[in-house]
């Protein structure tokens, strides 16, 4: 079946499930349970006593647990800031007593020494000159203070994921005239930046020669770790061993780990592998497209035609590792972590001090992973460390209507994933991820991003869940305990406490954080639990030092301020502290953006965030005749083009943000 175009450009797949299993979901009936829950939810909108957490008593929540991965700043206990209102400028808000300056747009020098292009405002930077400039469409983002192993607020690196690429704004002519090097060109916008920066004064800035820049992209050599190393089904002609994969590509959120490296994950690469034969089973489950007029690169790169290349699909869909610190390593695909559209890859450590590394798969009807390592974190042996991700037990969440939930092992050999379920050996298993987990009846979710561990309560966790507009539809899985509105345009977060509060547990109790919509309107299904600022389609997620939690939203551009969103403004961050189910709105972005990727300085006085694909216009690649159709955004020059950027935000009096 033919997809349509906005399938293959927009990374929300509105129409796209891959998941076709018919693995257990929970009884349609609405349960006494059930009911309950979602009356009180709707009760406090409707200003009843806030009942959030409902089925975790507040004390078992938040109650001052064993700390694994402490902070060293005291738990916030209110929000400083007033909340900003919604807004359609093209521009990024923040509240009085904040600057908010962009900071590293696409097209800036990356600051390799000797080779530091310009960016033309007309696109006419060449195929070498992008491979040393930020990529486009910045996405997941972690801060790294210099020197390693230390703690500096001031000067540090940026590791960014430029995201995807949008072709009618990376080239003056579009797609017209296309061959290999415009092809190479993209490839060169998409990966990963590493940035040197520094604050002076008040001011921050890009350090250009810097000895640790560096771009990676979907030609860089890296190196495939763990079971799936050596697999037959990551063997290529062009690699026979199955050792040696060229690059990462549609790099999304991220993860970082307490030994200082980075975390890259790679979400819709199925958007850029067409096959035009009859698809696998496997490729199937994947999502493999079987046309893609947006990125074009299978026209010219054989690599990127399944027909001709049909194991390189099986490089990709990977959690890389990458040492900031060290500009000529060689990033590791970890295969133990899983195969599937990795959104992000958010890293504790267990009781034991095993790392523990928790992971969605970001499409509708898809699951939530973790990852439990074989080893210790050692804080005095970094080399050591390094290996921690290569062998370990990857889990798959099973979400039980009762309120307690269960981390389901992908084993092979255990719960009857062997070869009388089509899996080989623990390799062929963990490239078929997916399969592995439709097999042990794993939880479908309404598309989970972002994760993110409380700093203050060892093993409290949260994920937004984005949207899934097809819950509850004939022929789909009906609305269950976790996912418990049809048709959800606004997305919810869950959260979930894990067994003796220990991230290596097999066991948790769960709950919903907040139901996300609107807080006008008579509506029910489209009404939001929160009390203050209202938003939905929440995505990027994290908590700062002080245990604040940052939400951030990506409303698809198709849908921004219009029909279910009318009068929601353009894309957002907004802050709360789990508990009070106050919500603050902090940042509003320009028109057609999303907002995405959070990193804070070690003092919490620095925020930096992305504002992915300002002027993106809907589901079609923009126009090339007319970038600035929709935005204009940083430069504001209307012969220029949008360019997504990084952001600094910092407090005018020097103080801590969110205060
Ligand atoms: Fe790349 Fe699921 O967002
Ligand atoms: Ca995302
Ligand atoms: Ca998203
Ligand atoms: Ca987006």
């Amino acid at each position: 079946m033919s997809r349509p175009l906005k399938s293959v450009f927009k990374k929300e797949h509105s129409d796209d499930i891959s998941n076709r299993s018919d693995n257990p979901v929970f009884s349609t009936v609405a349960s006494a349970f059930l009911s309950r829950r979602r009356f009180l939810q709707m009760g406090v909108v409707a200003g009843t006593a806030v009942s959030f957490p409902m089925l975790l008593k507040p004390e078992e929540a938040f109650a001052a647990l064993t700390q694994t991965t402490p902070s060293t700043l005291a738990k916030a206990v209110s929000l400083g800031f007033t909340s900003i209102p919604v807004s359609s400028e093209d521009s990024v808000i923040v509240p009085e007593g904040y600057i908010a300056r962009p900071f590293y747009r696409w097209g800036d020098a990356t600051g390799i020494s000797g080779n530091l292009p310009a960016f033309k405002k007309d696109a006419s930077n060449t195929t070498d000159e992008q491979a040393a400039q930020a990529g486009m469409h910045h996405d997941g983002m972690a801060w790294f203070s210099l020197p390693q192993g230390g703690t500096s607020p001031d000067h540090g690196l940026l590791a960014l994921n430029h995201e995807y690429i949008d072709n009618g704004m990376l080239f003056k002519d579009g797609t017209a005239n296309w061959n290999l090097d415009k092809a190479r060109k993209g490839q060169n916008a998409m990966g990963i930046s590493v940035i040197e920066v520094k604050k002076q004064g008040n001011g921050w800035e890009v350090v250009r020669p810097s000895s640790f820049a560096r771009r990676i992209t979907v030609n860089t050599p890296m190196q495939i770790t763990g079971p799936a190393r050596h697999n037959a089904l990551v063997k290529t002609a062009a690699d026979p061993e199955g050792e040696t994969i060229l690059g990462t590509m549609q790099n999304c959120a991220n993860g970082h780990t307490p030994w200082g490296t980075y975390l890259t994950c790679e979400e819709n690469w199925s958007d850029i592998f067409v096959k035009k034969g009859e698809m696998t089973p496997l490729e199937k489950r994947y999502g493999i497209a079987d046309e893609d007029e947006s990125y074009r690169w299978n026209e010219v790169d054989a690599r990127f035609s399944v027909d001709k290349t049909p194991n390189e699909p099986n490089r990709f869909g990977w959690v890389v590792e990458i040492d900031p610190y060290n500009p000529t390593s060689t990033p590791r695909k970890h295969s133990a972590l899983g195969r599937f559209k990795h959104e992000g890859a958010a890293v504790t450590l267990a009781a034991d001090n095993r790392a523990v590394v928790y992971m969605g798969d970001d499409q509708k009807f898809e699951y939530i992973y973790k990852f439990v390592s074989d080893k210790k974190y050692d804080a005095a042996n970094r080399d050591a460390n390094m290996a921690l991700l290569e062998s370990g037990t990857l889990y798959v969440a099973k979400f039980n209507e009762d309120g307690s939930g269960e981390w389901l092992p992908l084993v092979y050999g255990q719960n009857g994933l062997d070869s009388s379920k089509g899996f080989e050996n623990q390799g062929d298993l963990l490239v078929k991820t997916r399969l592995a987990a439709d097999a042990v009846g794993a939880t479908k979710m309404d598309r989970p991003e972002w994760i993110a561990v409380d700093p203050h309560a060892a093993g409290s966790v949260y994920c937004t869940l984005t949207n899934n507009s097809d819950r509850g539809k004939e022929g789909k899985a009906p609305v269950d305990a976790a996912n418990p509105r049809a048709n959800n345009v606004f997305g919810h977060i869950m959260h979930w406490l894990e067994a003796d509060s220990d991230p290596a547990a097999t066991a948790f109790k769960w709950d919903i954080l907040v139901m996300a919509g609107r807080t006008d309107g008579a509506d029910e299904k489209a009404k939001g639990s929160m009390q203050g600022a209202a938003f939905g389609s929440p995505d990027g997620l994290s908590f700062d030092h002080r245990g604040v939690l940052w939400i951030q939203t990506d409303v698809s551009s198709s849908t921004i301020n219009k029909k279910a969103y009318q009068d929601m403004g353009n894309n957002q961050m907004v802050a709360t502290i789990p508990g009070t189910n106050e919500y603050r709105r902090f940042l509003t972005g320009p028109r057609g953006c999303e907002i995405t990727g959070i990193a804070f300085t070690p003092d919490n006085r620095t925020l930096f965030i992305n504002i992915q694909h300002p002027g993106e216009g809907g589901d079609d690649i923009t126009d090339p005749a007319n970038p600035t159709a929709v935005s204009s955004w940083p430069d504001a020059d209307p012969a220029g083009r949008p360019r997504s950027s990084t952001v600094v935000i910092v407090k005018a009096d020097g103080g801590m943000i969110g205060t």
